[in-house]
């Protein structure tokens, strides 16, 4: 099966509006002609008009454990998934969680239909959020995040350690690896360690060829 490349355009200035939207379109190209299965997360405010022109899953970069009511500012799950999110990322380490929240998150958003990626930063916490029973869980150690090393390089020990403990929760639950993933070998090595498939973001926002490096990233699987 072709692994899953996930891309969080988090807040980066290329990925947001209407360059989040030729990214996402640029990704669709790419999965049309090599079969390979793509997922955007995006902000709030880009999901419709994303999800709207393109095919691949768009997915909220977060969402609130809420209903519908008095929350001011607050991300309500009904509403990403009728602007036409799939999913959501949940636990990013840039948007941590406390887990009695994000129990309830995982809870609701499967509830509204929406699957989830919930972020771990270690062994043991993707251990204790496999309990939570997310759809995947993407293993990013933050020290990792946006550089030149990729995990798969630097820990490879974290993508095998997080495979294992998961799987003694919860096998259906499907391991991400995230941080520092650019290129085909990483995916490659990511794959080969048992993930099913990876999480970036900078390599993609900050290419001068989004194109390319999309390709690349899925040429060896
Ligand atoms: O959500 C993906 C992310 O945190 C990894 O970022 O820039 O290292 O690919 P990056």
């Amino acid at each position: 099966m072709k692994p899953l490349i996930v891309i969080n355009l988090k807040t980066y200035e290329t990925g947001t509006g209407k360059k989040a939207l030729n990214l996402a379109k640029l990704a669709e190209e790419v999965s049309i002609s090599t079969g390979s299965k793509f997922i955007f997360c995006v902000q709030p405010t880009d999901i419709r008009a994303i999800s709207s022109q393109v095919k691949i899953p768009i997915y909220a970069q977060h969402i609130d454990p809420i209903t519908y009511g008095s929350n001011t500012g607050y991300i309500l799950p009904e509403s990403v998934k009728s602007a036409g999110a799939k999913g959501t990322l949940l636990n990013h380490a840039e948007r941590k969680i406390d887990h009695k929240i994000l129990k309830t998150s995982i809870s609701i958003a499967k509830d509204k239909g929406l699957k989830v990626i919930a972020c771990a930063d270690s062994v043991k916490e993707a251990n204790q959020i496999a309990h939570f029973s997310p759809d995947y869980i993407a293993i990013e150690p933050p020290e990792l995040i946006g550089g030149d090393i990729s995990v798969s390089t630097a820990k490879p020990q974290i993508i095998t350690g997080t495979i294992d403990a998961v799987k003694k929760v919860d096998l259906n639950i499907k391991v991400l690896v995230g941080a520092g993933i650019k290129t085909s070998l990483d995916v490659k090595k990511s794959v080969e360690l048992g993930a099913a498939g990876v999480l970036l973001a900078s390599g993609v926002t900050r290419a001068k060829s989004p194109k390319k490096v999309m390709q690349d990233l899925v040429s060896l699987v």
